[in-house]
């Protein structure tokens, strides 16, 4: 959640920090501090809010050089929002910086209060830096491999010792962490897009491991000191990728860049006309060889799950379970070696998805990922990986990430069929080529903000609304109701449509904003019922319709109609209108969408 960036080399330190912090902002933003080495021992600086805040305290602080520093970027966990509870966190000899959760640091903290040892802030991480200063005799490895077997968590840790300077030495284990060595000098932090400027080559720390930094070279040990060469990674985005380019916030940025994104996901697994992932090493016996599915995940990446289920089922009629993560973890799933557990992640770090997969793992089921992040703890767990490539998605709110998901799990249920035999070859030819068509069909709807602005416009004042659909639809709703809630923090629910009867209908009277979807044939006169449902009790309905669907002009206050496309693949079209709705409602009303409240972009806390 928090994002973290360590810096040692031949260039100003302070620099690097705070253009990582400000690229790593994304990740956690209500205070932000560095820490680095001066002549007189480490200084440290923090202020709360923004990294352009600390920025300016730091530009005015002072105008000493540093080669070698570390730096935060905090989403409160542990204690409120204040200076003593921003990173860096010193104690004795020890300054760090912590992504992640100490679940027993109360405990330690009672033990160090018996020695005297008092914190001065709140948090969890102080009490990481006190319990690694009590285990300090001047030998950093020693002291962080006996502190981390007493830290019971998820965490990752820059930290530099008073009596090293130029050092930085890392651990991790759960949350991520990502090196390189440039000519500029070593560099780590939570995510590459703060590395992307000084490379494209990187490593993931592994867990467990110690990284030690130094101007010249990353060198990495595991528990036993032993050396150990990481294996490097290369990105094919570059820093463009991670900059708005023009675009007044990232999330409307991603949301034109779905047609890139779903090209370099789509096209390079169509082969002869068919869905092949040879080059991703998924065999067709992982299809075969198994009798169920459950699809796993959180948020976005849950709803792209929802729709992935339909697709399987509808072409493998193979059952489909798609559980949040959180619940699933808990709930004594009943899994075997004939269940496929198929999780869908963004960041590929989400802490309860993954915990879903080792889960999984762990009673014998076969796991099939489908992630964004190359090298992300889910993809590196998972026994197969299906790579979307969205590029890195700096926006909050999910919008590229999802659709190139969708992408994915049609992939998925295509090729899935095909080799069980419930699709043939001609079907499955001429669903690949719709799909192949998805790029420019999403090129085209990137037009409909026109249309949606307005209908933003007068939405921005609402209180509460809703979303309904059914079937395909549903999904979509749900999708398109967590998007609106967390940039615009207007309140709203997804129904299904028939569902709204029986109760949520009590809550449409006069004015009530509901955003009906009403793409798939099959259910569209069932649709239309319920949009007079709630018509006739003073709903003012948005309809979003699909091509040719004849509706009558006093059914609804807009409409919005989908360009000619086949039912199935409505879901990549009607995506893009409900994130303008999320986008445009929330700039109406003045918000900054890239970082809504509250929010993070990767939860790796439970
Ligand atoms: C999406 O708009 C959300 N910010 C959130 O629901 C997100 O999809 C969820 O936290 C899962 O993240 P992941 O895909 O990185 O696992």
């Amino acid at each position: 959640m928090c994002g973290i960036i360590g810096f040692t080399g031949n260039i100003n330190a302070k620099d690097v920090l705070l253009q990582g912090l400000k690229a790593l902002e994304y990740r956690g933003y209500d205070s932000a501090g560095i820490s680095y080495f001066t002549e007189n021992g480490i200084r440290t600086i923090k202020a709360v809010g923004k990294v352009s805040g600390l920025a300016d305290k730091v530009a005015s602080a002072s105008s000493d050089t540093a080669k070698c520093g570390i730096g935060h970027t905090r989403w409160a966990t542990h204690g409120g929002v204040s200076e003593t509870n921003c990173h860096p966190h010193r104690f004795g000899k020890v300054t760090l910086i912590h992504n992640g959760i100490i679940e027993n640091y109360k405990e330690l903290q009672d033990e160090l209060a018996k020695e005297g040892k008092e914190p001065v802030s709140q948090t969890d991480s102080e009490i990481a830096a006190m319990v690694i200063d009590s285990c300090y005799k001047n030998n950093p490895v020693r002291a962080i491999k006996k502190a981390v077997k007493k830290l019971h968590g998820a965490y990752a840790f820059c930290i530099m010792f008073e009596d090293h300077p130029g050092s930085i030495y890392a651990i991790r284990n759960g949350s991520p962490l990502v090196a390189t060595a440039t000519k500029e000098g070593a560099i780590i932090a939570s995510d590459m897009v703060a590395l992307i400027k000084y490379s494209k080559d990187y490593f993931v720390l592994p867990e467990h491991h110690i990284a030690h930094l130094t101007a010249k070279s990353i060198n990495i040990t595991d528990l036993d000191q032993n050396e150990i060469e990481p294996d490097m990674l290369h990105v094919n985005w570059d820093m463009a990728a991670a900059r708005k380019g023009g675009y007044e916030y990232f999330m409307l940025k991603e949301i034109h860049e779905q047609p890139e994104s779903l090209h370099n996901t789509i096209s390079p697994r169509i082969k002869d006309g068919l869905p092949d992932f040879s080059a991703d090493n998924i065999p067709d016996s992982l299809f075969t060889d198994i009798n169920r599915i459950v699809i796993t995940a959180c948020g976005t990446a849950m709803h792209a799950g929802l729709i992935g289920k339909n697709m399987i089922e509808r072409f493998s009629r193979i059952p489909v379970t798609v559980d949040i993560a959180s619940e699933f973890r808990y709930q004594n799933p009943i899994l075997d070696s004939s269940t496929l557990v198929i999780t869908i992640s963004q960041s590929g770090e989400t802490a309860d998805t993954l915990a879903a997969l080792r889960l999984a793992k762990e009673n014998g089921a076969k796991t099939l990922s489908i992630v964004n992040v190359k090298g992300s703890s889910i993809a590196r767990e998972s026994d197969y990986v299906l790579y979307t490539h969205a590029g890195p998605e700096i926006a909050v709110a999910s919008t590229k990430a999802y659709t190139v998901q969708l992408a994915a799990v049609y992939l998925v249920s295509f090729r899935f069929a095909l080799a069980k035999g419930t699709l043939t070859e001609d079907e499955t030819r001429k669903l690949a080529a719709t799909l192949l068509e998805m790029p420019s069909f999403v090129e085209n709807m990137l037009s409909c903000d026109k249309a949606i602005e307005p209908i933003s416009n007068k939405l921005k004042k609402t209180k509460s609304l809703f979303f309904i659909g059914r079937g395909l639809d549903y999904a979509l709703s749900c999708e398109g109701s967590i998007k609106l809630k967390e940039v615009s923090y207007i309140h709203s629910e997804a129904y299904a449509a028939g569902e709204l009867k029986h109760g949520t209908i009590s809550l449409i009277t006069d004015n009530v904003p509901v955003i009906a979807l009403a793409t798939q044939e099959n259910v569209f006169a069932k649709m239309i019922s319920n949009i007079r449902e709630v018509r006739s009790r003073g709903a003012k309905v948005i309809m979003v319709a699909g091509t040719g669907a004849q509706v009558d002009a006093s059914l609804c206050d807009h409409l919005i109609t989908l360009p000619p496309v086949n039912d199935l693949f409505a879901p990549f079209g009607a995506a893009i209108v409900l994130q303008y709705i999320a986008y445009y409602t929330a700039t109406a009303r003045g918000l900054n969408v890239d970082q809504p409240r509250n929010l993070a972009k990767s939860v790796t806390v439970e």
